[in-house]
């Protein structure tokens, strides 16, 4: 079978889900286990509202988002067994992580073209990797037919109290209203999605379900480490 959209043999699994699910610390421990690159496709979105607020424009401002993202250059690459990414030369770092990105992640990553555009990177990712890929839409719009789709849910409360504790401010029922309501590509588990709810399971039992889950659909062993 050749479950990827590029005619290569390599494999992705989509891991989606809300803000604060625990995807990205499952997706990064089963791209190490698995060996796979670990792409966060979020990173993306943030990365260009990043620059939006910077160049003080407003996240709400579809307009004008869609001008300044074909003003910049948005870089992403791998570098080691990382994924890497670059606006203008600039890796924001950190800074992606802000309460004022969180603000306004949301609104940017609901413009049409923009998606277009980031979903085109994420596709590109494929071409040279095996990945484990994180987001939204990554089961659903970005990698329809791989045969490995994962929805990491949790409830609101665990969210909110994982956020909290990395003392990052975060309006989560806000950014899961407009996630979960754009016209485009809204967050949604796949049909095809094994959903795990995550909120009284640790990370290893998470790891473990998802591992579980995909020898039982025939993904092959050989690259595990
Ligand atoms: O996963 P995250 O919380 O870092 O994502 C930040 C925002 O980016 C999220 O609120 C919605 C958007 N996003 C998206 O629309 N599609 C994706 N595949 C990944 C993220």
């Amino acid at each position: 079978m050749n479950p990827d959209l590029t005619g290569n043999n390599n494999r992705v699994i989509a891991i989606d889900g809300p803000a604060a699910s625990g995807k990205s610390s499952v997706s990064e421990r089963l791209s190490r286990h698995l060996g796979f690159l670990h792409v966060n496709s979020g990173i993306m979105y943030r990365a260009l509202a990043w620059s939006v607020l910077r160049s003080g424009i407003h996240a709400e401002d579809a307009r004008a988002v869609i001008r300044h993202l074909g003003e910049i250059q948005m870089d992403c690459g791998i570098s080691g067994d990382k994924a890497t990414l670059t606006v203008d030369g600039i890796d924001p770092g950190s800074e992606l992580k802000s309460s004022e990105v969180n603000a306004g992640v949301s609104a940017v990553s609901q413009v049409a073209e923009v998606r277009d555009v980031l979903v085109a990177k994420q596709r590109e990712y494929l071409d040279v990797a095996d990945i484990v890929m994180e987001g939204r839409d990554i089961g659903s719009v970005v990698f329809p037919d791989t045969p490995y789709k994962f929805f990491i849910d949790a409830s609101i409360e665990i969210r909110a109290l994982r956020r909290s504790k990395e003392g990052i401010v975060d309006n989560l029922a806000a950014r899961d209203a407009i996630d979960s309501n754009r016209a485009v590509s809204p967050l949604v588990a796949a049909d095809d999605a094994v959903v795990i709810d995550t909120s009284d399971m640790t990370l290893e039992q998470v790891l473990a379900e998802i591992l579980d889950h995909l020898h039982q659909s025939g993904f092959n062993q050989l690259n595990e480490k």
